[in-house]
């Protein structure tokens, strides 16, 4: 308990990805394999992909790159697809401010992903491995090229895996955008159905999985689905990585349970905000909708968060506190998705312009009539788009208007007198 008697959990005992360790070096293959790394590979190739997935599936692991899809669901329809060439794809393409957490892991903890990512092979029947990462990437590049030539002179990896790197752009970490960037054609997303289990990479059956869960699987493998599944909440098992950024005391990567509140991440892990400010809102991910400053005690989980109109998504925390203008931020972020939009869809293209169109006449105090015009907006866009930035878009966006209802209204003025 710290002061103010909440409780202080910072990371479960031990951490599950981000292991203890004297040295800020990447981890090599003596000190994972020290801890136990490549164990888990070893019993699943003894005990075969059937044992894998029962694990997995026991242990209730959802995806980690934003949609919490559970990973059992995307295994399954790759497994039980028919050919003898499949691909495995680690989803490292890390865009999204705020968010440091794959690109943390894979420069820190690299043979914790390549583990997963064999394993997910194993279990999906796949013939080849791509790590996937974005051009600006130096250090984990440097760290994946080292885990995976030491795995490969160890021979742990039961299929090749290579290393890629596509644009630096938010939508080229959408998977089927990163499938494009390693055929080599531009990072957009395509149009599903298809999804990649079914026909995905060079058009045969390809798993994407986010780095993160990847490295929880690895976990898993060693320790069991039941172990992991006894950490976190009914719905929501395991941990979580969280960004914080410089808004805080000790901004970092840091790894909480689930079940663990944002006070806890803020206060405990973060040191709390700097200068004394206080916690007015959170946004938990850029792609995700404001949380109320009242709800820093909620546990985190899906079944929580979701009936508060928001999700954990990849973690980024964002923090709105007594001197943010919320209209600026909002606006900042409407542009960025103005700005990271493919421009495929039609529907994407105008939602995020009008959005930023109307956030400036908002600034510009031109009156009333905003929120029906966004609110409008969002709605006729939803699901209009060939991926899910178009509502990733619209989730924050839309949640300020609501969150900061005041802050809008005294800033976009009374409504202008007939002339
Ligand atoms: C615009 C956009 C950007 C995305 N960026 C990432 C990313 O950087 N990393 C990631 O793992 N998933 C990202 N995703 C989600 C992926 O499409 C995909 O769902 C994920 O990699 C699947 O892994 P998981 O099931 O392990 O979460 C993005 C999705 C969208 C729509
Ligand atoms: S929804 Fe937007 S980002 Fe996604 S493919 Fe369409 S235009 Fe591109």
């Amino acid at each position: 308990m710290d002061g103010d008697g909440h409780r202080i959990r910072c990371v479960p005992s031990p951490a599950l990805l981000l292991a203890n360790r004297s040295s800020d070096e990447p981890e090599g293959l003596a000190d994972y394999r020290a801890r136990g790394g490549y164990d888990g590979l070893a019993i699943a190739q003894e005990k075969g992909p059937a044992w894998l997935r029962d694990q997995v599936a026991a242990s209730g692991l959802r995806g980690r790159g934003g949609a919490a899809f559970p990973t059992i669901r995307k295994w399954q329809l790759a497994a039980d697809a028919a050919g003898t060439e499949k691909y495995i794809v680690a989803n490292g393409g890390e865009h999204e401010p705020g968010s440091n957490k794959d690109r943390y892991l894979v420069e820190h903890h690299p043979h914790a992903v390549v583990e997963g990512l064999a394993l997910a092979g194993l279990a999906t029947g796949a013939t080849k491995g791509y790590l996937y990462l974005i051009e600006d990437m130096r250090g984990p590049r440097a760290s994946a090229e080292m885990a995976l030539g030491e795995a490969n002179e160890a021979g742990l990896l039961p299929f090749p895996i290579a290393i890629h790197c596509g644009p630096t752009t938010y939508v080229a970490g959408e998977e089927t955008a990163a499938l494009n960037a390693i055929e080599g054609e531009p990072a957009k997303p395509r149009k599903k159905p298809p999804f990649p289990g079914e026909a995905g990479l060079f058009g045969k059956p390809t798993t994407v999985n986010n780095t993160e869960t990847l490295a929880h699987v690895a976990w898993i493998a060693r320790n069991s689905g039941a172990a992991f599944a006894a950490i976190g909440t009914e719905d929501s098992k395991g941990t979580l990585l969280f960004t914080l950024g410089d808004q805080v005391e000790k901004p970092g990567v840091y790894e909480l349970p689930f079940g663990a509140t944002y006070r806890e991440l803020i206060e405990g892990c973060g040191g709390g905000l700097k200068h004394g400010r206080t916690v007015r809102a959170i946004l938990p991910a850029m792609s995700a909708a404001f949380l109320d400053g009242a709800h820093l005690d909620v546990p985190i989980a899906y079944e929580t968060l979701q009936p508060l109109g928001t999700s954990p998504g990849c973690g980024g925390v964002r923090i709105v506190d007594e001197t943010t203008d919320v209209v600026a931020l909002t606006l900042e972020i409407a542009e960025f998705f103005m700005k990271e939009q493919c421009g495929k869809c039609p529907p994407c293209r105008m939602e995020t312009n009008q959005f930023v169109h109307i956030l400036k006449a908002v600034q510009a105090g031109k009156g009333p009539g905003y929120d029906a015009k966004m609110s409008k907006l969002a709605t006729f866009s939803r699901k209009k788009g060939d991926c899910s930035l178009i509502e990733m878009a619209a989730a924050p966006v839309i949640s300020a208007l609501s969150c900061f209802a005041d802050d809008f209204a005294k800033a976009a003025g009374p409504a202008p007198k007939d002339s």
